[in-house]
């Protein structure tokens, strides 16, 4: 059986953390779909089309991992797409009580799906996005957080 994990997040932007966590899925699952979500509680400093474009970018060399916007319920986006697991990663403790939340909604929204959890490196555990952009606003280096083409983005739309 062919395995298809959906990892769904706003990746704004996406960071070493994020890609961390694609190639280690990409090792697991037959094929990874990156799903960047339209709708989020957050307000982005970049447009979806934007947020898209920078994590195929990044994800361009892992040849099972494709890139979609999505501007639906994240469970219609998985079933549409035929995938049978929705991946997210858990960095710290601090994460779980989210996780546990939005894990066990989409259960009760898509008792057929699952949602499975992934731990980046240790040295990413501290990265989230908007410290990345909160660094790069006050002119800070993000070099060791992003891959290079991001953070000339960043300097480029917060600086
Ligand atoms: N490395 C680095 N940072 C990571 C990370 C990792 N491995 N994993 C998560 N993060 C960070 C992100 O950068 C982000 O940081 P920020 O808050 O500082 O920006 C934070 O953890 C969480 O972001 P993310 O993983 O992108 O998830 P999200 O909470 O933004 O998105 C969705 C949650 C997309 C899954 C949810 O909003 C969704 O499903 N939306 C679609 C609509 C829907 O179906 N809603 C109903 C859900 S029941």
């Amino acid at each position: 059986m062919n395995i298809t994990a959906i990892y769904p997040g706003t990746f704004d932007p996406i960071t070493n953390g994020h890609s961390d966590l694609v190639h280690r899925a990409a090792r697991l699952f037959d094929h990874v779909i990156v799903a960047v979500t339209a709708h989020t509680s957050k307000t982005p400093a970049f447009t979806l089309e934007e947020r898209v474009a920078m994590a195929r970018t990044v994800l361009s060399g892992i040849n099972n991992v494709e890139v979609c916007g999505f501007d639906s319920l994240l469970v219609n986006f998985v079933r549409a797409r035929g995938a049978q697991v929705i991946l997210r990663g858990l960095r710290a403790v601090s994460d779980f009580e989210y996780e546990f939340q939005l894990a066990g909604m989409n259960r009760k929204l898509a008792p057929g799906i699952e949602t499975m959890f992934l731990m980046p490196a240790e040295h990413y555990s501290y990265i989230s996005s908007s410290l990345v952009r909160e660094i790069a606003r006050l002119d800070g280096d993000v070099s060791e957080f992003v891959h290079e083409d991001i953070k000339a983005a960043l300097r480029k739309r917060l600086l």
